[in-house]
């Protein structure tokens, strides 16, 4: 018999949350033979809403769901302990006319004690992934105040871009989504970020040479990536929420299934220096993974347009690392 994981979810009952625990347990992400104990975490006020997403779980009878446990946010190790993957989701959401940065002083003191409850309660191989915005800087927090545990565990979620670029290529192309690969995210979660469709492909051809637009490429293809999170906001009143449910989940898939060969899935990890890119910061590369372990992927070159992109992102993260360096541990 599998012995189950336990996977915290913060903000379980908020909109992302919710999008997101009934795929978990359903077994679409961690298999059909993996029983999970799901750790649903909330601010008190919520916990009776909780209760109700408990009672839904159980009414769903999902096989692969071995137990739940319901933890507040004034103690979250109760809520981390023992837990595989912590994955945090809750956080206050941008409203219109904000950036992801303007949450940067309201969110960052959220992920100090998260950082320490996962250092203090979680399992010894815990990965953990930041969705709350600024999902960088506030890994970046959670990490500085995890000692001991390795920063390859931390990840900040950038694959809703990925697969809001996959998915503006393939509509530019004319073919389904799916046609679309290697298309890595760079730098920060936010209106900076390059989305590299330099080394993106279409049906295994580069980009590039699909789509011949390549001032759309420069242009409304990057700013259309870019502004997608604050175009959602004003068209729906509220930020994404089933997207970015779904874009959680396929950074887990991404980072536990061997990445198709010649491809890569994108997500925030811990600078190592790669591409010059300052060690230490949490920073969107394309990334691949064994199964087991992920790595940056080397040896892509840049053109000046692109390295000039993301000179621009790089900057911005360390900006923000900067208006946060009184939470850094
Ligand atoms: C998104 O990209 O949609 C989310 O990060 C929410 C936001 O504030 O943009």
């Amino acid at each position: 018999m599998v012995a189950p994981i336990r996977v915290a979810v913060t903000g379980a009952a908020g909109q992302i949350g919710y999008a997101s625990i009934f795929r978990i347990a359903s077994g679409e992400v961690f298999g059909p033979n993996q029983p999970v104990i799901l750790h649903l975490v909330e601010v008190p006020p919520v916990l009776k809403a909780l209760d109700g997403v408990h009672m839904e779980l159980d009414d769903c009878a999902f096989p692969t769901l071995a137990g739940v446990v319901k933890a507040d946010s004034d103690h979250l190790e109760d809520g981390f302990r023992d837990c595989n993957w912590v994955l945090c989701v809750g956080s206050i959401p941008r409203k219109a006319g904000m950036e992801r940065g303007d949450l940067i002083r309201v969110n960052g003191p959220i992920f100090t004690s998260t950082g320490r409850a996962i250092a203090a309660a979680a399992a010894p191989d815990v990965r953990v992934v930041v969705v709350g915005n600024p999902c960088n800087t506030n890994c970046l927090i959670a990490m500085k105040n995890a000692p001991g545990v390795p920063s390859n565990r931390f990840y900040a979620m950038t694959m809703l871009d990925q697969n809001r670029a996959a998915s503006q290529l393939a509509q530019k192309a004319g073919v389904p989504v799916g046609a679309v690969s290697n298309v890595g995210i760079w730098g920060n979660h936010s209106a900076t970020q390059y989305p590299d469709f330099y080394h993106a492909k279409i049906n295994g051809r580069p980009a590039t040479e699909v789509i011949t637009d390549h001032a759309w490429l420069q242009g409304d293809f990057i700013s259309t990536v870019q502004k997608r999170g604050a175009a959602v906001i004003a068209a729906r009143g509220a930020s994404s929420a089933a997207s970015a449910a779904n874009a959680l989940l396929d950074t887990v898939k991404g980072i536990i299934r061997p990445t198709p060969a010649g491809s890569c899935f994108s997500a925030a990890v811990c600078s190592d220096g790669s591409y010059g890119i300052e060690a230490g910061l949490i920073t969107g590369f394309p990334l691949v993974s064994d199964g087991q372990q992920v790595s940056i992927v080397q040896g892509q070159t840049h053109t000046a347009f692109a390295q000039s992109k993301i000179d621009i992102t790089i900057n911005e993260l360390r900006e923000e690392r900067e208006c946060v360096k009184d939470l850094l541990g």
